[in-house]
């Protein structure tokens, strides 16, 4: 059995005042029947280690240590209080050119500090358009998952970049259509891979969990704006736990 993850990505919002949030979320999940994770700024993993849920890094460097100024290695993050770290994130893709090698580096990165790795893959609207989301798929899965992966260190998020922060989301058919590709190529490649956990992402909210959650192959959700509020994310949660 899979156990089902709910997992908030604040991106580069909050200041110390927004852990108050997890005091909320707390009253009302402590003691959820699913996983919560939440991947809170670095510089508020510290601040988040007392809660009752899991604490996660946005990205982590491939190496340990070193002369890599701004950058955070996942032994850091580890360290902090961390025990997930998302890596090759859509964002971090584009903005910092992040390629399927330095994602699968980035993620071995953080089997060897302990970490579960968050790996992130999805198409944008042109190769939707024309007609090579499996395609795409394929490549990321391929270049972006270590060899040593496994059900224990590894999720794999699916988001549709088109999907993210806009409000656009999939049909069902279409999240079921890749979420089922992706098992398949999990399976063929991993002894375990039907015991890898495939999250969707991309303009979850409370009023279009519960479908997507109905979806198989779906194992919870890597959500961002509706994360940043517990009164928007308790929803989300909700609609997991009844799933
Ligand atoms: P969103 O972001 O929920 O705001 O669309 C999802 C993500 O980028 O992880």
């Amino acid at each position: 059995m899979r156990r089902k993850l709910a997992a908030g990505n604040w991106k580069m919002n909050g200041l110390r005042a927004a852990r108050a949030e997890l005091d909320t979320l707390e009253q009302r999940h402590g003691d959820a029947g699913v996983d919560i994770l939440i991947c809170p700024p670095a510089t508020l993993i510290s601040a988040c280690e007392d809660t009752p849920f899991d604490i996660g890094g946005q990205d982590c460097h491939a190496a340990v240590s070193g002369a890599h100024t701004g950058d955070i290695s996942a032994e850091m993050l580890a360290d902090a209080g961390a025990s997930y770290v998302l890596t090759g994130h859509s964002e971090r893709r584009t903005d910092h050119g992040e390629t399927d090698a330095m994602v699968a580096a980035k993620s071995q990165a953080a089997y060897d500090a302990g970490l579960i790795a968050v790996i992130c893959i999805g198409e944008t609207l042109d190769e939707r358009e024309n007609g090579k989301t499996l395609d795409v798929i394929d490549a990321q899965l391929a270049g972006s998952i270590p060899d040593s992966a496994d059900e224990e260190n590894t999720v794999i998020a699916y988001e549709p970049v088109w999907a993210i922060g806009t409000g656009k989301v999939p049909t069902l058919d279409q999240i079921g259509e890749v979420h089922a590709h992706i098992r398949k190529c999990l399976t063929e490649r991993f002894s375990d891979g039907d015991g890898m956990r495939i999250l969707y992402g991309g303009s979850v909210k409370g009023s279009n969990a519960p479908d997507i959650f109905g979806v198989p192959e779906v194992d919870g959700a890597l959500v961002g704006g509706a994360s940043l509020k517990a009164a928007d994310f308790s929803p989300i949660i909700t609609a997991l736990e009844n799933s």
